[in-house]
């Protein structure tokens, strides 16, 4: 078997190792991020080992933090139970919460947070949407309007991503993050309807991330946006939604 180094995938696959779209690889290629080559027939090609190269820097360094080394498998675990409860709930395209994760750092990082303040940001942004898995998934894939009592019960998925983090020693300090990230800042969010600063501000940054995802995201209802008109959207929410600072960082880390 050739080893990982030698190992070609198409982009297809890659995308399936990245938890990204076909899309982003086809970006990251473009970019210069992911070097390629061209079969005969013209199709792309990537190393496995580029591709698992590219997995490292968006992980937080925990053992930097002093972390014991058991956390870094714990952080693979988490991984791919979020892959795994994405394929299950089926609302966006595959690596909602790792792009959330992502962009949620970034603006974490423009604010000038501390080192482990941004991998908080950036665990809470990967798990999110956890409590999902305690939703009828016949109401998250409807399409159509929901009725009153349906959008009750979807409404409860950050209640039940603040319990499941709760019960783990390790996540429990994310529990607040998870819980409010559909709140908004004039308090006509849910769950409990917090009002501007009373949000935590990791839970207003992946409230931005998130919505911004999702627009850009192809769902089982609609199709996706593009990155233009999504950041309209966001724009046109500053204020009311979204806090009115963190969506100008927001802005930065996009341009
Ligand atoms: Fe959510």
């Amino acid at each position: 078997m050739p080893s990982t180094e030698e190992r070609l995938l198409s982009p297809k696959r890659a995308a399936e190792i990245l938890a990204v779209t076909q899309q982003t690889v086809k970006k990251y290629i473009y970019d210069g991020r992911l070097p390629s080559m061209t079969t005969p027939g013209g199709h792309h090609r990537v190393r496995e080992s580029d591709v698992r190269a590219l997995l490292k820097p968006s992980q937080p360094d925990v053992r930097r933090e002093g972390t014991d080394a058991a956390t870094v498998p714990l952080l693979e675990v988490v991984r791919c139970l979020v892959t795994v409860i994405e394929e299950l709930c089926d609302t966006f395209e595959s690596g909602h919460g790792q792009r959330v994760a992502d962009r949620a750092r970034a603006i974490a990082r423009k604010l000038g947070m501390s080192q482990k303040d941004q991998d908080q940001v950036w665990l809470a942004g990967l798990l999110h949407d956890v409590g999902k898995l305690m939703v009828d998934p016949q109401l998250l894939r409807k399409e159509g309007r929901l009725t009153a009592d349906e959008f009750r019960k979807v409404q409860q998925h950050p209640v039940h991503s603040g319990e499941i983090l709760g019960n783990v020693r390790e996540l429990a300090e994310l529990t607040r993050m998870v819980r409010h990230h559909h709140e908004r800042v004039d308090g006509r969010g849910y769950p409990d309807g917090l009002l501007g600063d009373e949000i935590p501000t990791a839970a207003r940054i992946i409230g931005i991330a998130e919505a911004y995802d999702s627009m850009t995201s192809r769902a089982a209802y609609r199709e996706a946006l593009s990155p233009r008109d999504a950041m309209g959207h966001v724009l046109a929410g500053a204020g009311t939604v979204y806090d009115q600072d963190l969506v100008a960082s927001f802005v930065q880390t996009v341009n």
